[in-house]
């Protein structure tokens, strides 16, 4: 069974995730910019990870752009977020809102605590993310702004048994 690991992060959470699951799978980990369609040709699965800023998936557009490339194959994605795990409504939507519902057909998902270092965010992101939390605070919403890792080798266990799972199916 032949796959790859595709991922977009900015801080580096989702690339030690991507890093994780392609030396467990002894497959590849490649920032989805360097991904040519030349390069998921003739695989079985493909894995994408991605972390969420304000919202949105970091491979929002990426996925729009490149739906083509996947139809069809076995898609497991990873989204990396600062939402806590049993919020999984908010989780669900940056799901839903930043993955094709044609590419979820084919599609399972599991979410990965990720980690925050307020010193070395981009002047940009430092802004970003302390308006943000203002504006959750009015809305009765909390955005964590103070540090947390919650990075964890043992958090990718579920996508490697979901495609432990899967290989009777792709093998047919
Ligand atoms: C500016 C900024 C905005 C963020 N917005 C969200 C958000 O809307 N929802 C969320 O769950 N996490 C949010 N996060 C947390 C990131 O998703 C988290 O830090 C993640 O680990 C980043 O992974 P990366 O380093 O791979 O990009 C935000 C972080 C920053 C710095």
């Amino acid at each position: 069974m032949k796959g790859i690991v595709l991922f977009k992060g900015k801080y580096g959470a989702t690339m030690q995730y991507a890093i994780w699951v392609a030396a467990a799978l002894n497959t590849q980990a490649i920032k989805a910019e360097f991904v040519s369609e030349k390069d998921l040709s003739g695989l079985d699965y493909v894995i994408i990870g991605t972390s969420v800023y304000i919202g949105k998936l970091q491979l929002a557009n990426w996925l729009r752009q490149h739906a083509a490339w996947l139809k069809g194959k076995k898609l497991i994605f990873f989204i990396v977020a600062g939402t806590p795990l049993h919020e999984t409504e908010k989780l669900r939507s940056y799901y839903e809102g930043g993955v094709p519902a044609l590419l979820r057909d084919q599609a399972g998902v599991h979410f990965l605590p990720g980690s925050l270092r307020f010193k070395k965010l981009s002047l940009m992101d430092k802004l970003l993310l302390t308006m943000g939390s203002r504006m959750a605070k009015w809305r009765g919403e909390n955005i964590n702004t103070k540090d947390y890792n919650s990075v964890s080798r043992e958090h990718i266990q579920p996508i490697l048994n979901e495609l432990h799972n899967l290989q009777p199916e792709l093998q047919h």
